[in-house]
């Protein structure tokens, strides 16, 4: 199959829904990570997601939607707390775990009765979505356990020729996935962290939120099993006295004859003379920005060295990412 990179116009939009009502799959941007879209509602189009990427298909799907008014076609009841996330936070970057109806097959919730539902707010997926009238579930736009695509030229590294068609919308804003977030009770549950923090849902909502992440950083919630976001060479997350570690591990890893490359907080760069080294950016959210591109960029070298932001309002995000992309391998 031959895959087509297009710039966002009417023509690409016309495209783009042909290819969708066609039961193909599509590439497009979102305000988080670029998302590979197929017809909710086509068992057969879903079927090609999981194909095209390698994911088990026991991990379900976000659908999403162009306006509010859409949710409640796909859902079966929604309550105050779950209209008043809706009302605050949508679009944005955040996806809301409901109660699916029939609409919604099978396929896309991984057999589970919950669907999780999220408004880009990204004009290019709101063009495509709203082109194309249909729901879209898409999960992010990589092969499996791969770093998420900011990019459409990482989303041709990886599916080209298995998808026929990528959006490309230049690089994302948030550069980490949705916050995704469930109602049980009166809790409100943070099951992925992202830009829209555990304090901003507090602060808006007035309701205690509850983060299922362990102390290690493992979500608990379906997809969290896998590895996620590894680039192909080892990485070291370094959390505690970050100067003198990252320092005695890049001299340790370089007499050993290998390639070593430090990711840092903008304002360290200086501190790691003569030393192979990049900056994430000055705080969390640029980092966040910043983060599977760079994975992407230098996972030629034998070993990353990251050191852990935790300055800025995306550091739950960010360490999560972060945590994963070193399978736990962090000091
Ligand atoms: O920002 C994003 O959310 C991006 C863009 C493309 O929208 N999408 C994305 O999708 O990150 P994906 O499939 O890579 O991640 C979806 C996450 C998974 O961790 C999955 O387990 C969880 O959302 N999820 C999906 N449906 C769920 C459900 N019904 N209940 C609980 N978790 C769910
Ligand atoms: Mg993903």
């Amino acid at each position: 199959m031959n895959t087509k990179l297009l710039k966002p116009n009417k023509q690409t939009y016309e495209l783009a829904k042909n290819l969708i009502n066609a039961g193909e799959i599509v590439a497009f941007p979102t305000e988080t990570v670029y998302g590979l879209g197929a017809d909710a509602t086509n068992e057969i189009a879903v079927k090609k997601i999981f194909e095209a990427k390698g994911r088990p298909n026991d991990n379900p799907l976000i659908v999403h939607l162009g306006a509010k008014e859409d949710i409640k076609k796909y859902v079966l009841n929604i309550n105050h707390l779950e209209q008043k996330i809706i009302d605050l936070f949508m679009p944005g970057p955040i996806s809301l775990v409901l109660q699916k109806n029939d609409k919604i097959p099978y396929v896309v919730t991984a057999g589970g009765e919950t669907v999780a539902i999220r408004l880009p707010e990204n004009d290019i997926a709101r063009d495509f979505i709203n082109t194309c009238k249909k729901p879209i579930c898409a999960p992010s736009a990589n092969t499996s356990k791969r770093p998420s695509p900011t990019l459409a030229k990482h989303v041709f590294d990886d599916l080209n020729g298995k998808i026929p068609l990528i959006i490309d919308g230049g690089q994302t804003e948030v550069g980490i996935e949705s916050t995704v977030v469930k109602v049980e009770g009166n809790c409100l549950y943070i099951l992925r962290p992202g830009k829209i923090s555990k304090e901003e849902l507090e602060n808006k909502l007035g309701v205690k939120v509850l983060s299922n992440i362990t102390q290690s950083g493992i979500v608990q919630s379906p997809g969290t099993k896998y590895t996620h976001y590894k680039p192909k060479c080892d990485m070291i997350l370094v959390k505690t006295d970050v100067i003198e570690n990252i320092k005695k591990l890049y001299e340790e890893n370089t007499k050993l004859g290998k390639k070593v490359i430090i990711f840092c907080k903008k304002e360290d760069k200086c501190k790691f003379k003569n030393m192979n080294v990049v900056s994430l950016g000055k705080n969390s959210e640029e980092a966040s920005h910043n983060l599977f591109k760079m994975l992407r960029e230098y996972e030629n070298n034998d070993l990353i060295l990251a050191e852990f932001i935790d300055n800025g309002n995306m550091v739950e995000g960010l360490y999560n990412r972060m945590s994963k992309s070193c399978s736990g391998n962090i000091i």
